[in-house]
């Protein structure tokens, strides 16, 4: 399922669309650095939450604010039963790749999933707490 989300995608693609974006506006803030979570690294995660923990009770909002190409939000909405899976992304061209796999994901993958695994999905270009803005409060004793 994951596979037809991002299949069509080079494994690079979000750090090379990044990469353009952040030249083309010229943007070096290291905060926009690229990087991504492994969908197998994800999995485990939620495994050792489930044996350690019991799991994640059902229902509840997953958010990843810096999410990328949105890897983190699709893993979320196919391995838990979150009621809504949100990602906000401040790069633009990040957000579009975003709503891209949306497409795939409403068309492709959302009907073969159980009534239960169906999560909502959001995804929004936005800027969470700019770190800039926050830089006097910092500086304060
Ligand atoms: C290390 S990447 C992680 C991507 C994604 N979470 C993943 O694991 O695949 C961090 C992302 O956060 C975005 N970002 C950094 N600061 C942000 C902010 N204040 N608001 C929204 N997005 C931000 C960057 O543009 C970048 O795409």
């Amino acid at each position: 399922m994951y596979h037809k989300i991002y299949g069509a995608y080079a494994p690079d693609h979000g750090k090379v669309v990044s990469r353009s974006e952040r030249k083309r506006e010229g943007y070096i803030s290291s905060a926009l650095t690229y990087g991504e979570v492994l969908f197998e690294t994800f999995a485990e995660l939620f495994k050792v939450v489930e044996e350690r923990h019991g799991g994640m009770p059902e229902g509840g909002v997953f958010v990843d604010v810096g999410c990328g190409i949105g890897k983190p939000v699709f893993a979320a909405a196919l391995l838990h039963n979150f009621r809504k899976c949100v990602g906000i992304e401040i790069l633009e061209d990040l957000y579009k790749v975003c709503i891209e796999c949306m497409k795939t994901y409403t068309h492709e993958v959302k009907p073969h999933l159980g009534e239960e695994k169906s999560s909502g999905l959001q995804f929004s270009v936005s800027l969470f707490l700019d770190p800039f803005d926050m830089a006097p409060f910092w500086r304060l004793p």
